[in-house]
């Protein structure tokens, strides 16, 4: 999996040090459960991510600020489960609370989307956000998605509620004639 380089991120596998870091904002309350999860509750829930789940499954990256040397949150590409083909990507992030705000994640996600399209020849990229997640949908729209619609009652993440899920999505042709 390449390492990919933004102008103020570098986005790179996940290494078992990380889990410092992961642990600082996995287990903070605001990022988990905005994007279906537990926050965790012990170093060894982050470590057992990074190492089961990170490193095991394609395609998920650790995003770093080079200056600070330290990990603040992370991205990955996976099976769009809403759909069956396996050119069907979607986009999945989360990202400490103490850097929210400054376009990061922004700028990460175009990244990842330029290698899914190019490198892992993706036909279509989609993202999900909860309805009530409205930073989330800004990074999604700022990366130039379209949005297809709202799936009611659809998400039943950690806590037993259902959410509704926000869908977009970009095709390979909307991707080259927005990004290239
Ligand atoms: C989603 C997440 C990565 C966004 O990070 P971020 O640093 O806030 O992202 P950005 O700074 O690039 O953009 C946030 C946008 O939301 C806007 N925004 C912030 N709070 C908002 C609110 N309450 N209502 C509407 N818009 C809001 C900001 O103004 C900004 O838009 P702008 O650039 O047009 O001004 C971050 O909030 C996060 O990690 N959340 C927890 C996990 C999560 O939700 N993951 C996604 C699951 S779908």
């Amino acid at each position: 999996m390449k390492t990919l380089y933004t102008a103020r991120t570098v986005i790179r596998p996940w290494y078992l040090s990380d889990a410092d870091d992961f642990f600082e904002y996995a287990s903070t309350p605001d990022v988990g459960p905005n994007a279906g999860w537990e926050p965790h509750r012990t170093r060894s829930d982050s470590l057992n991510v990074i190492k089961n789940y990170f490193q095991r499954t394609y395609y998920h990256w650790a995003i770093v600020l080079p200056d600070l040397g330290k990990v603040i949150g992370g991205i990955g590409l996976t099976q769009d489960p809403k759909r069956s083909f396996p050119q069907a990507k979607a986009l999945g992030y989360s990202m400490s609370k103490d850097f929210w705000g400054h376009g990061y994640m922004t700028e990460a996600a175009q990244a990842v989307i330029s290698y899914g399209f190019k490198d892992l020849n993706a036909q279509l990229i989609s993202a999900y956000h909860y309805s009530f997640n409205e930073r989330s949908k800004r990074v999604i729209e700022k990366c130039g998605f379209t949005y297809e619609g709202k799936l009611r009652l659809c998400s039943q993440p950690y806590m037993g509620v259902l959410h509704d899920d926000c869908c977009y999505s970009m095709t390979r042709d909307e991707f080259t004639k927005l990004y290239l």
